[in-house]
């Protein structure tokens, strides 16, 4: 652990708070301020290219309109990402997997987060090319995780019903349980660490939630901005 509170800091969709979301400026600003991990979200181009990105549009993110996977990767990568943010973020490209595995090399660990089952295999593809990557596969349909008991997974659950899905990642030998954050209980934690899985909630950027979490031994967060290095000069925090 790099940050004096224990928890393993997950930077969601990057330093998302300080850079675009889901961009190599965002993952570039995560590691500098001392985050231990990325999260980022997976969907696909037109010919089934991993690309990263949040939501099935591009419209909130971008310059433009329309659905990802009614664009090519050329045509995705003529996008400006950034611009939305700040004028100093314009021209930020949309990254693919593959950049980011190849940009990250084995420096920090990637949670991979697939908004579509489907994008599993493509993203088995470039984790066998990219054997270095430190890779967590996590996602809120828990079939394709269960299907892949070789690879490190999270379960991701919204639900208030969250032991459907707590008992789901225990049976299929899942590394973590990723709730959202108004679901976590110190009793949820407890369960979780009796079978072995690690907790970590998202989204939490809440610093005295964080402290709670601490106390009650959740292994994580994810966060848009609780870094241990907050170097606001460096990370464009006033957009
Ligand atoms: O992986 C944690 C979190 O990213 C899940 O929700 O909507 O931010 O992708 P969302
Ligand atoms: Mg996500």
């Amino acid at each position: 652990m790099k940050n004096n509170s224990g928890l393993f800091i997950w930077a969601h969709r990057g330093a998302s708070a300080f850079a675009p979301e889901n961009t190599i400026a965002a993952f570039h600003v995560a590691e500098k301020m001392g985050a231990d991990g990325i999260e980022l979200d997976i969907r696909l181009s037109s010919e089934g290219v991993p690309v990263v990105i949040h939501d099935p549009r591009v419209d909130r993110t971008s310059d433009s309109t329309g659905l990802v996977h009614g664009k090519t990767v050329a045509e995705l990568k003529r996008l400006d990402m950034g611009g939305w943010m700040a004028p100093k973020f314009r021209g930020e490209p949309i990254p693919t997997l593959e950049d980011v595995l190849i940009w990250l090399d084995n420096r920090m660990t990637v949670n991979i987060e697939l908004k579509l089952p489907r994008a599993m295999p493509p993203v088995l593809t470039l984790l066998q090319k990219y054997p270095q990557a430190r890779a967590l596969v996590s996602c809120f349909k828990h079939p394709v995780l269960e299907i892949h008991p070789e690879l490190p997974r999270g379960f991701l659950t919204e639900s208030r019903f969250w032991r459907r899905a707590l008992n789901r990642a225990i049976r299929s030998g899942a590394t973590a349980f990723h709730p959202r954050e108004d679901r976590v209980t110190p009793g949820m934690v407890q369960e979780a660490h009796r079978a072995g899985l690690k907790v970590f909630p998202f989204t939490v950027d809440d610093p005295q939630q964080a402290e709670r979490f601490c106390r009650w031994g959740v292994d994580g967060i994810f966060t848009n901005r609780l870094f241990p290095q907050v170097d606001t000069d460096r990370t464009h925090d006033t957009v």
